[in-house]
């Protein structure tokens, strides 16, 4: 039985609580929260170390925390829950439990889903490595799912919360001029789009890469002898909710608060905020986060012109020449390919994996998150 949960460390604005967060949600009034912000474990069909749900019975251990997250928002309070999917063990397909958790909040709970969000992290490595790069019969899995869920069709949002930057094709637009006219889709581009809004509307596309190894965060747990958390999420991803769906003064609720992200964000941003972790060692370590003056800045401001803060996405054709390419493999890859089967055999009998240093079964069960 878990212990009753305990504020473990707290400021003006926030606390973090050990305990489970299933009894913290109960104990909250209904509609006091105006924003949940959360990464809970994932659905994996190999057990990680923080104690994830096997993907099979993830919905179910999911319910009660749904009808909690439900009555503790406010109408005008968004549920927003990264997660990443699963594949199939031992198959080159994936597992739907994220799909269906979603299915699940909107049908049985009466959540909205505001929107889809798809959190690309381009510093992913290609896994599954023997799907990707052993048989070659998938692509990199580098894409986190983010639900944004509502209680009413009308959250409180907006979007001039997370303008972009214009793209150089639009700076040239608005510099030179457009010919309004209908476009071959139907869509009517008239004059107003050559009006300079002074930034872009982002996409639903968010790129993060994730890939923090010199934070303060890091070299407290270091310093301290910690273990750092092993499936954190970047400050930009609860940082673009946080200021897209809630005011300074507003309750953010993080019931699967790991090393505390959501925490540190929302009392940078001036949030109140409450973290929930059942593991004493990932908040000894989230503890860190607060050891210093966190400053309100706009910590990322950046120049617009500086191609270090953009990602570039290649247009899939670049590569087509025009060649018919290699013949598919004509049973979809289910027989391992013979140049690996050989070096296999002539190697040391552990499974060929492409410069990937994981073997190949539990490159098979990795989830998208490492
Ligand atoms: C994916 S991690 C969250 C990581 C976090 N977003 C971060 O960036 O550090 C999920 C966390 O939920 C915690 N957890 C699982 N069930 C819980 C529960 N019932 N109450 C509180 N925490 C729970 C796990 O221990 C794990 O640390």
């Amino acid at each position: 039985m878990t212990k009753k949960p305990e504020t473990y460390f707290s400021t003006k604005a926030g606390r973090m609580v050990q305990g489970d967060s299933l009894d913290v949600l109960k104990s909250l009034k209904a509609g006091s929260v105006d924003l949940i912000m959360t990464s809970p474990p994932f659905g994996l069909v190999r057990k990680k170390e923080y104690g994830n749900v096997a993907a099979d019975e993830y919905i179910d251990w999911f319910r009660p925390f749904a009808e909690q997250f439900h009555r503790v928002l406010a109408d005008h309070g968004s549920a927003v829950i990264d997660i990443g999917g699963a594949w199939n063990q031992g198959m080159p397909t994936r597992h739907l439990y994220h799909f269906k958790l979603l299915i699940m909040l909107c049908e049985e709970y009466g959540f909205h889903l505001a929107q889809d969000f798809y959190w690309w992290n381009p510093s992913k490595l290609p896994t599954p490595a023997e799907w990707v790069t052993v048989r070659r019969v998938r692509v990199k899995d580098a894409v986190n799912t983010v639900w944004w869920l509502s209680k009413t069709p009308w959250p409180k949002a907006s979007n001039r919360r997370v303008l972009q930057p214009y793209s150089q094709a639009m700076r040239d637009l608005l510099e030179n001029g457009y010919k309004a006219k209908k476009r071959p889709s139907g869509h009517d581009i008239s004059d107003k789009f050559k009006k300079d809004n002074g930034a872009a509307i982002p996409p639903n596309l968010i790129a993060i890469p994730n890939t923090e190894s010199n934070s303060f965060y890091l070299r407290y747990c270091q310093e301290q002898g910690l273990t750092a958390h092993p499936a954190r999420y970047p400050a930009e991803l609860p940082e673009y909710f946080i200021r897209m769906l809630s005011d300074p003064g507003d309750l953010v609720f993080d019931p699967f608060a790991g090393s505390c992200v959501t925490g540190e964000v929302s009392e940078r941003l001036k949030r109140r905020w409450v973290c929930v972790e059942l593991i004493e060692d990932y908040l000894k370590g989230a503890i860190g986060r607060f050891e210093r003056e966190i400053v309100c800045t706009d910590r990322h401001a950046g120049d617009p012109d500086d191609d270090g803060n953009y990602y570039r996405v290649p247009h899939p054709g670049i590569l087509w020449n025009g060649a018919a390419g290699d013949p598919l493999p004509a049973d979809g890859g289910k027989t391992r390919p013979a140049s690996v089967r050989t070096a296999k055999k002539k190697n040391t009998g552990k499974p060929a994996s492409n410069g990937d240093a994981r073997s190949s079964r539990a490159a098979v069960s990795a989830a998208a998150k490492d």
